[in-house]
């Protein structure tokens, strides 16, 4: 049978990344799936992927790129998954040291599958994605540090992008108070609309909050840039304040004093979303995705086809996107 995926290969030292028809091998390893990708989504580093192999993310060619999917399984040599079953990845190195969810067909190690869970559907576990599993693992750190949710707001950056988007409907359906910075001056209905309680411009944030210590204003905050954004928000927390960085989308610098955590006892703490371990990510699917509002997830989305892809992928890496782009893979 054929099959369509994109794929990107090296010519004359230049990656050239096309749709082509592929001849589905059927032979399964031991503990191996075969899954028929329904949808996939794009993520930052699936734009740096496809633009130019930026930071060489593809670490082999040629290969199909895509960090996540979601679809049946088609055939299994595994115990824990049958025929039939509804199942998504996200990371563990898929679209990066092999294929990914950029293939109508794709065979993976089945310790990598997640089993969807069943209040969401194919194409909602893909408007999550890994940008939402990662603003899941995000709150789940602000949930593990317990403060008073009526007496502290949480402040979110990046915030039209796609894991601050996430973070803000979780967030905001469980009750907390949530300000967020976009660098768009013209996004402030879309981001009340899905849960910010204040909109503040990124620039105004980082003119009135230059100092090693800003007047105390957040008890959480959930960072997707880096940068001088990151090291304005260690400053600006409250007392026992907890800071997740999540992403570099501005830059990977952070310049800052020891003054937020020696003075106010500020918590840096980071997020992976790749490696996770499967049964925390079991935990984490489970518990939050059923907690992101349906209509704020059809707010949220815009869907294409894999042709499509190239261009989305440019205005993502110029930070012109809003919410999630998903993939329709099987109508590719
Ligand atoms: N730790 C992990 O495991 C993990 C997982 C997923 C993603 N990430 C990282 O998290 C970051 C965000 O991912 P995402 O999926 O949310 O990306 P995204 O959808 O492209 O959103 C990024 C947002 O950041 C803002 N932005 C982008 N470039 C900017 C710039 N130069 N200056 C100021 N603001 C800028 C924009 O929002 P506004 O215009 O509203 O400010 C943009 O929408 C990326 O760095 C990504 O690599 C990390």
């Amino acid at each position: 049978m054929n099959y369509k995926a994109l794929c990107a290969t090296e010519v004359n030292e230049k990656l050239e990344i096309g749709i082509i028809n592929k001849q589905l091998d059927d032979n399964l390893n031991p503990d191996e799936v075969l899954i028929k990708v329904q949808y996939s989504s794009l993520n930052y580093k699936d734009a740096m992927a496809l633009n130019g192999n930026m930071a060489k993310i593809m670490r082999r060619l040629p290969m199909s790129p895509g960090i996540d999917l979601s679809g049946t399984v088609e055939m299994s040599s595994s115990k824990n998954f049958n025929v039939g079953d509804e199942v998504l990845v996200t990371g563990f190195g898929m679209g990066e040291k092999f294929s990914g969810g950029y293939s109508q067909y794709v065979k993976i190690d089945s310790n990598y599958i997640v089993k969807k869970p069943n209040n969401i559907s194919l194409r909602e576990s893909m408007i999550i994605g890994t940008a939402g599993f990662t603003a899941m693992l995000a709150v789940d750190e602000i949930i593990e540090s317990n403060f008073d949710k009526s007496k502290a707001k949480i402040l979110i950056s990046g915030s039209t992008g796609g894991v601050a988007s996430i973070s803000i409907a979780l967030l905001s359906n469980m009750g907390y108070q949530i300000s967020t910075l976009t660098s768009k001056n013209n996004q402030e209905n879309y981001l009340k609309s899905i849960g910010s309680n204040e909109v503040i411009s990124t620039q105004d944030f980082l003119q009135s909050n230059s100092k090693p210590l800003n007047s105390s204003k957040w008890m959480g905050a959930i960072d997707t840039l880096g940068g001088e954004i990151l090291s304005s928000i260690l400053a600006s927390m409250n007392y026992g304040g907890i800071v997740i960085s999540t992403g570099n989308a501005l830059s990977n610098d952070l310049r800052t004093t020891v003054l937020p955590f020696i003075l106010r006892k500020v918590k840096l703490i980071g997020i992976d979303s790749v490696y996770s371990q499967i049964n925390y990510r079991h935990k984490i699917w489970e518990s939050y995705s059923q907690l992101i509002p349906k209509d704020t997830l059809n707010k949220i989305v815009t869907e294409i086809y894999l042709k499509d892809l190239n261009s989305y992928a440019i205005k993502m890496l110029d930070g012109k996107l809003k919410g999630r782009v998903i993939i329709n893979i099987k109508d590719s």
